[in-house]
């Protein structure tokens, strides 16, 4: 088979700086060793999101000009709510600035304190947008799905069993929604199949509970069907989104990844009362209801965006690059969640660092790594974004897994920044025992990976990679 190539050429170019590695162990140090904190011209290869981060296309930037910026009623809304339509299906559409906002009218409109809402697995705005509301957010997503090494097909399945195990115990009256996130992106990017739509379907019509899918990476997980799923290798991924949407009862989804855009979200129902009391909370903070939290060149963007991420030749060369940099890395040993997910590749800091103590931060010890060796931002999905603090003890507890997400922006890299992506990750591994962890200097008491600050443990104990960089720096230490 050839090289599977860019589905693209290049009209505009935007430069990355080269910086060399005492630049960045400065620059690094000075973030208090969080990559949050750095400026982006100081990184390279930005592997932080792919969430706003593609490349727009020509006839994207084309449309952006055909917006029409009428407070009501604009052109850009109508062409918007028709590649809505024509994709998923549903009857009312309420657009939002991201994903975020239609997950905060959706849950405020439909849950109560004592409530539970499950979910394969809630995105973390999802979650917490869910506990705003003083409902549960429970995760049911079957038991491969918490392993890292296994691999399934469909990796991001909710477990059907567990499902009705909950309705059962909890009693439909305290389920007052359904979520299915696809493509599974909390655990590691991983498709939901269409039987496990359908199932899961199935159980909530038979109880009556209404079913959403959070669709931020649709595209991909119609994909991924195609590719994986008996019966799905000739239907087109516009097809099989259908398909997968017409077993739902209405979605929330942020533009800024399969909508192809830098901004924009939308909420989606075929349920009238719902939609006319969720349409208030979108006046009353987001917008108008023809244009939400968007300018009109958005709409417009999002319309053109949502149907080139379900273009076959780019989820091809979307899918394909992924798995290179997965199978590259993982060839040399080094342990990923398997398969590779969709938008990104997720290392497994704990299996890279079996030296490093779970309190020490693995993920962040990869992460900093990363940057310091190659100028590579990757995002720590670990102790320091899920592990838990005790406010009167101090005391820590670790995440279940620590992850180091590799998140793919959308037509921005070609092939030879994954190599080079891969080349620094192999570099790290040859020489990985001479990591050592880190440890918080100073933190919130929510959301703390957006601003914490840490310590290189090897540079107070003076051991280790770390300790060697700040011995060379600081010849006094
Ligand atoms: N749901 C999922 C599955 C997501 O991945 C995200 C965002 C959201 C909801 C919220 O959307 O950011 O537009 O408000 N994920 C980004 C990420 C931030 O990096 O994975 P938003």
């Amino acid at each position: 088979m050839r090289t599977i190539i860019e589905p693209f050429k290049i009209k505009s170019v935007e430069p990355i700086r080269m910086t060399t590695r005492v630049e960045r162990e400065q620059k690094l140090r000075a973030a208090g060793f969080n990559v949050f904190l750095l400026k982006a011209e100081d990184v390279l290869i930005d592997l932080l999101t792919d969430s706003g981060t593609a490349a727009m296309s020509s006839e994207q930037w084309a449309a952006v000009m055909r917006g029409d910026e009428s407070y009501a009623g604009s052109r850009s809304w109508y062409r918007f709510e028709q590649a809505v339509h024509d994709i998923f299906g549903f009857q009312h559409v309420l657009p939002t600035h991201q994903g975020r906002a239609a997950e905060r009218i959706l849950f405020s409109t439909m849950c109560r304190p004592g409530q539970i809402v499950p979910n394969n697995t809630h995105f973390d705005t999802t979650r917490a947008n869910v506990e705003f509301t003083g409902a549960e957010a429970r995760d049911l997503v079957i038991p491969e799905g918490l392993v890292p090494s296994a691999r399934h097909p469909f990796k991001g399945n909710m477990d059907v069993d567990r499902l009705n195990t909950l309705i059962a115990d909890a009693g439909r009256e305290r389920i007052p929604l359904c979520m299915l996130t696809v493509t599974n992106n909390s655990g590691g990017g991983q498709p939901v199949s269409m039987a496990n739509v359908r199932a899961v379907s199935a159980i909530c019509r038979e109880h009556g509970i209404p079913l959403y899918i959070d669709a931020c990476r649709f595209a991909e997980n119609a994909y991924f069907i195609k590719l994986r799923e008996d019966g799905y290798g000739h239907k087109t991924p516009l097809e099989i989104a259908r398909e997968m949407f017409s077993l739902a009862d209405g979605c929330t989804m942020s533009a800024k990844k399969d909508g192809m855009a830098n901004i924009g979200g939308l909420l989606a129902t075929n349920d009238e009362l719902l939609a006319s009391k969720e349409r208030n909370l979108l006046i009353l903070t987001e917008g108008f209801p023809t244009y939400g939290g968007m300018a009109g060149r958005d709409l417009d963007a999002i319309a053109v965006g949502l149907h080139e991420a379900l273009d076959e030749d780019y989820l091809l060369y979307r899918i394909t690059s992924t798995t290179y940099l997965g199978e590259h890395v993982s060839k040399a040993g080094v342990p990923i969640v398997q398969p590779p997910g969709g938008h990104a590749i997720y290392l497994d800091a704990a299996a890279f660092f079996p030296q490093i103590p779970a309190l020490e931060l693995r993920g962040q010890a990869l992460v900093a790594e990363l940057y310091i060796e190659a100028g590579i931002r990757a995002v720590e999905i670990g102790t320091v974004m899920f592990g838990r603090r005790n406010s009167g003890t101090g005391e820590e507890t670790p995440a279940a897994m620590e992850l180091v997400r590799l998140a793919i922006p959308r037509r921005v890299y070609t092939q030879s920044h994954i190599d080079y992506v891969v080349e620094a990750i192999l570099e790290i591994w040859q020489r990985r025992s001479g990591v050592s962890g880190y440890r918080f200097i100073e933190q919130t008491p929510m959301l703390r990976h957006f601003t914490a600050r840490f310590e290189a443990l090897a540079e107070s104990r003076g051991s280790g990679e770390a300790g060697k960089r700040a011995r060379k720096e600081k010849p006094s230490v």
